[in-house]
């Protein structure tokens, strides 16, 4: 057997996972999550996967290729996991928080229904989050459903338990009314509020699958840093999909990168990367 070492630059990537190997790749993240990889990501690609052959004993990349694909494999969901992005923060492109907190202060004032609002690719939790603690401070009630195709982040999502350096950088009013510090063997970490956990819940979700679970409309949805991964004919259809979920007048938040609603005659810009769905 052929030890792989433990990462790789390209060249040495490039030399493990062969031409064949890497091209299945990309065409299975593409079936299965809708992420286009560019051919530049070799390196990443041998390194993030490597992990996956070393936790189930396999020493190539081929075997386990054939493993992903077998019917009902149990190892294409961990394959997805290692391929996704996760990068985030809390407040992330903090201007669309401003606007999520100028329309819930207004519909607080008008008692009007709870907001709903949807992460659809919500990663670690910290973009749910935020949504809920904007909602909170507005005294508007609501509630946040935080959607990912990554199981593995979403169960940290779900835990809301974050490390104090994450969260380290929200002002301190933001912090005490909306975390527990932990203490003892939790000390270090953070905890979500009960009142916030009240508002989110969070469950997987494929923006790819043509078969989403019913949901009823949302007043706001933000589908950040994600599209990019995709081709621009499913970021059409993944758009029109979106307009649907969207009350007239809701807001559709998108990455810095991201301008993909700009040109659909049913959204018109209302600020950087934000868009509102035409009413009528
Ligand atoms: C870079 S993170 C963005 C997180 C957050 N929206 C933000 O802007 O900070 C991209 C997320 O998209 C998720 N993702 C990738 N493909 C997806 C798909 N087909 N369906 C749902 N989520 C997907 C990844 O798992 C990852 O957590």
């Amino acid at each position: 057997m052929n030890a792989a070492p433990d990462s790789l630059d390209f060249a040495g990537a490039a030399a493990l996972l062969n031409e064949r190997d890497f091209a299945t790749v990309r065409q299975l993240i593409a079936d299965y999550a809708g992420i286009k990889l560019s051919t530049q990501k070799r390196n990443m690609v041998y390194n993030r996967l490597l992990r996956r052959l070393r936790a189930r004993g396999i020493d190539s990349f081929g075997d386990y290729l054939q493993l992903v694909q077998r019917e009902g494999s149990d190892e294409r969901e961990p394959f997805v996991n290692a391929l996704t992005t996760n990068l985030t923060a809390f407040f992330r492109e903090p201007h669309h928080f401003d606007l999520l907190l100028a329309r819930a202060q207004e519909r607080a004032r008008q008692h009007g229904r709870p907001m709903r609002c949807w992460s659809s690719a919500c990663s670690t939790g910290e973009e749910a989050w935020s949504i809920a603690m904007v909602l909170r401070e507005a005294q508007c009630p609501g509630e946040v459903l935080g959607t990912d195709i990554d199981t593995e982040v979403l169960n940290t999502a779900q835990a809301g338990v974050y490390r104090m350096e994450r969260i380290a950088a929200l002002p301190a009013e933001r912090l005490r009314r909306h975390f527990l510090r932990g203490t003892g063997a939790n000390d270090g970490l953070a905890s979500v509020r009960p009142e916030l956990r009240a508002m989110a819940r969070f469950a997987q979700l494929n923006l790819q699958s043509p078969a989403w679970p019913a949901m009823e409309r949302f007043d706001v949805i933000f589908c950040r840093n994600v599209v990019i991964y995709f081709d621009r004919e499913f970021q059409k259809k993944l758009l029109a999909r979106l307009a649907d979920l969207l009350v007239p007048g809701g807001l559709l938040m998108v990455g810095h990168s991201e301008s993909f609603p700009a040109a659909h005659p049913g959204f018109r810009s209302v600020g950087r990367t934000a868009y509102e769905r035409a009413t009528g």
